[in-house]
């Protein structure tokens, strides 16, 4: 199945899902045998306004060990003529004349359906401000995938900043696709998920809970997916930062009172809300996420330019 742009996970059907999640297996082995030359003669503008370590570099990755070609610019909001005053289309108009697909990362949420508007190559949303970061949210579902080879009746605590976390914003749109998925929605009182996904999670019959305490959901779920509490987000809010930050902390402790096969996620990057000591715990999945980010993105990468 062809994918015209990756803009947010409810674009995404169980369909569709199987496909993204068979094709990142074959580039696993592609990956792992010396790459491949499907994508010669394409490539690939990463635009990225916001830092990014794993979701820039796995792109780029992605689309070397496909035989693509990449042009970048690493900080567009200094370094690109968004500093001089031009918009976000202008940009886009610009870029899809030296490119055949844009991987774009900006700081206002609903960026990438602006680009789409005027795009006439794919759009790859790569985190969209405080709205919706799919292709992690992809990853995240394939590394869940590979310990329970199937999504139906998980309990899923979700951790962290959830009122400005994208990530976990994509995360349950995916998970509620499933049957008898249920979220916990683990947050300090300042930060709680949005009205909009409890909502979206109602329409769709999706059990939820609200908790404060880490230390009485862990061993009730299946998966724990941590959050970093962003404090680039708070900066109008500096008290919310600090009766944030340090509240949920994964140690010894917490990841020995889960499940025996449950596991431990984060999309990273973490501060302090998961102990370095707990990182060799076979429940902690953490760095398995960031090798199945360059294999689920070369899988997008295929489908938006090849199938
Ligand atoms: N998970 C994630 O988006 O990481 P980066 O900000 O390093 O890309």
């Amino acid at each position: 199945m062809k994918i015209r742009h990756v803009i947010e996970a409810q674009q995404f059907n169980k369909e569709l899902l199987e496909e993204i999640f068979r094709e990142a297996e074959e580039m696993e082995r592609i990956a792992f045998s010396g790459g491949s030359d499907i994508l010669r003669h394409n490539i690939m503008a990463t635009v990225f306004y916001e830092p990014s370590t794993r979701t820039r570099l796995s792109f780029e990755s992605a689309m070397l060990r496909l035989g693509g070609e990449i042009v970048s610019t690493e900080n567009a909001k200094e370094f690109s003529s968004a500093a001089k005053g031009e918009s976000l289309q202008d940009t886009v108009r610009t870029l899809q004349s030296y490119s055949d697909i844009i991987v774009l990362r900006h700081y206002e949420s609903g960026a990438a359906k602006a680009a789409v508007e005027v795009a006439t190559v794919p759009i790859i949303n790569a985190g969209d401000g405080s709205g919706q970061h799919p292709t992690q949210s992809l990853l995240d579902m394939y590394t869940i995938k590979q310990s329970f080879c199937g999504f139906e009746k998980l309990k899923v605590a979700l951790v962290g900043d959830l009122e400005n976390g994208r990530t976990v914003r994509s995360l349950s749109y995916l998970l509620a696709k499933y049957e008898g998925v249920k979220i916990f929605f683990v947050s300090p009182e300042c930060l709680k998920m949005r009205d909009d996904i409890k909502e979206y999670l109602e329409r769709h019959n999706v059990t939820w809970e609200e908790s404060e305490d880490l230390s009485e959901i862990a061993p009730e779920v299946e998966v724990i997916y941590m959050t970093r509490i962003q404090r680039e987000r708070l900066l109008d809010r500096p008290d919310d930062y600090e009766k944030a930050k340090g509240k949920f902390v994964v140690d010894k402790k917490i990841i020995d009172s889960m499940k025996k096969e449950a596991i431990l996620l984060h999309p990273l990057p973490r501060v302090d809300e998961i102990s370095v000591e707990v990182d060799n715990n076979p429940r902690s999945m953490y760095f398995k996420q960031v090798q199945n980010g360059l294999f689920v993105r070369m899988a997008l990468l295929k489908m938006c330019l090849i199938n």
